[in-house]
């Protein structure tokens, strides 16, 4: 504060310079009063979206998954799972005891970049098909022998699809990087249903989840109640991109065709895209880097909250103000002058730095931060001075801590949606969770919990709100949502 006093009646250039960096930076925070607004907006995009029953950008997608129940962990069979949504692709079975319990056997395949944008429907799908193959192969004999019937997939597409039954979704838009314009609109069961065949492989695809409401079955699956004393109330996931899924009466789903929906059903879950909240920007936090960051992506003006908050986009925010910090003087001007002229290369070339990588820089406490500068020298070749990784230190900080308080918005906004479903229940709730930054990024989980209680959902409820990891989440769930199905 002495720092910014000293700046604010400051009169020369630099100082002045320093000042109005200083202003730039106050669109980073977020106060309660910020969060309290943002979450009832949310809760009206929330509306808006089960109303309407075309994708608009105006309002959450807020898509109907048609699966009506919420996993008792009695569940029972062998299924397959495959699961395509970030940067791999996975192949599971999964056999569910019916105890909470489950065992699983998986390959995990990094996708060809070749294959996520600038090729088609066919070529992606047909690699997939093929690592259901192979997967057969190495592990279920028994199946790709062809004489012991068919095995029953669960397919886990975690991009928005318009979904019309269990087993048929069209692809709304790509996110998350994959760009394969002609696989827009289209059906992703036929198309991996109709390239399994090509292979003679005896596989049915009976069911498509998303990511997080997989996160929500499997959490369900293997909550064993007795023991947690929750309810498992919301599927979220924080990795390469953001979402949620939860449980919502039929009632409320105005825009579904009710004679779609199985007899006796009383709702259904909802996979909200939440990424795609506040499209148009009427709440949140908006700053220049922001902006740049949604320009060099291809879905551009679409999941602009995902894009402040996940972790495709935390590391490629950091280069971005890193690059605009050496544009105006700030940093790496002696470093440039003595490469006569150049930057090293790897801090002009978007998309290469990890959110990983930024947790260490963020946790760094070593002498000088002498832990980040390796970390720097290995993964951009970019020596810097001590204070140069001070200053890098400190956006990282202020760039996590922005995209955890955001990260609450959603959880508060969807637990105080349901806590009326429970109020004859008196046990406490619980969110599943998966994905890379909500497992591993420091102090994420806590940040998000902090934000949370600032908002307060709970309040005039005797109940707690815990996070847990759903360990296997897209894989168990596909498996449940394929138990359904059958
Ligand atoms: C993106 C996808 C969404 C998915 C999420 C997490 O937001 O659109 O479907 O659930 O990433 O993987």
């Amino acid at each position: 504060k002495d720092f910014k006093n000293k700046v604010l009646n400051g009169e020369d250039d630099k100082l002045k310079a320093v000042k109005a960096e200083i202003s730039q930076w106050a669109d980073f925070a977020i106060d309660k009063q910020f969060l309290v607004g943002a979450t009832e907006q949310f809760v009206k995009s929330m509306d808006e979206g089960l109303k309407h029953s075309a994708s608009a950008k105006e309002y959450m997608p807020m898509i109907p998954t048609f699966v009506t129940g919420i996993p008792t962990g009695k569940e029972t069979g062998l299924y397959l799972a495959a699961d395509l949504g970030g940067t791999n692709f996975r192949v599971c079975s999964i056999k569910l005891n019916g105890d909470h319990t489950h065992e699983l056997k998986q390959s995990k395949f990094k996708i060809p970049l070749d294959l996520m944008k600038n090729s088609t429907a066919d070529a992606l799908f047909s690699y997939l098909a093929k690592k259901v193959e192979a997967f057969l192969d190495e592990h279920h004999k028994e199946y790709s022998a062809n004489t012991n019937g068919s095995l029953k997939l669960g397919f886990t597409f975690s991009f928005p699809v318009d979904q019309t039954a269990l087993n048929r979704g069209k692809l709304i838009r790509w996110t998350k990087g994959f760009d394969l314009p002609d696989c827009v609109n289209k059906d992703v069961v036929e198309l991996l249903q109709s390239h399994i065949d090509l292979l003679g492989v005896k596989v049915d695809v009976v069911a498509l989840a998303n990511d997080t409401v997989g996160t929500l079955l499997s959490r369900a699956y293997s909550n064993n109640e007795a023991k947690t004393h929750a309810n498992t109330v919301l599927g979220c996931i924080f990795g390469t991109g953001t979402n949620g899924a939860y449980f919502e009466k039929l009632s409320n789903i105005s825009k579904l065709d009710l004679t779609t929906v199985p007899k006796g059903a009383t709702g259904m879950v909802i996979n909200t895209e939440w990424g795609s909240f506040d499209n148009t920007l009427k709440v949140l936090p908006k700053t220049k880097y922001d902006d740049i960051v949604d320009k060099e992506t291809a879905n551009q003006g679409y999941h602009l909250f995902e894009k402040r908050i996940s972790g495709m986009f935390l590391g490629e925010l950091l280069r971005v103000i890193l690059i605009d910090l050496f544009e105006r003087g700030f940093i790496f001007t002696e470093l440039f002058e003595s490469r006569r002229g150049s930057l090293p290369h790897r801090l002009s070339e978007p998309w290469l730095l990890d959110s990983e990588v930024l947790s260490y820089l963020q946790i760094d406490d070593s002498t000088d931060l002498k832990m980040s500068q390796l970390v720097l020298e290995n993964h951009l070749r970019l020596p810097t001075t001590r204070e140069e990784r001070l200053v890098i230190q400190k956006i990282t900080q202020v760039v996590s801590h922005r995209a955890a308080y955001l990260s609450s918005i959603p959880i508060a906004a969807i637990v105080g949606r349901v806590k009326d479903q429970y109020k004859n229940d008196d046990r406490d709730f619980e969110i599943g969770c998966d994905g890379s930054v909500v497992e591993f990024y420091p102090g994420f989980q806590e940040k998000i919990l902090e934000a949370f209680n600032l908002i307060n959902p709970l309040e005039g409820t005797n109940k707690k709100l815990s996070l847990k990891i759903a360990k296997d989440g897209s894989g168990v769930g596909a498996a449940l949502c394929a138990s359904v199905a059958i």
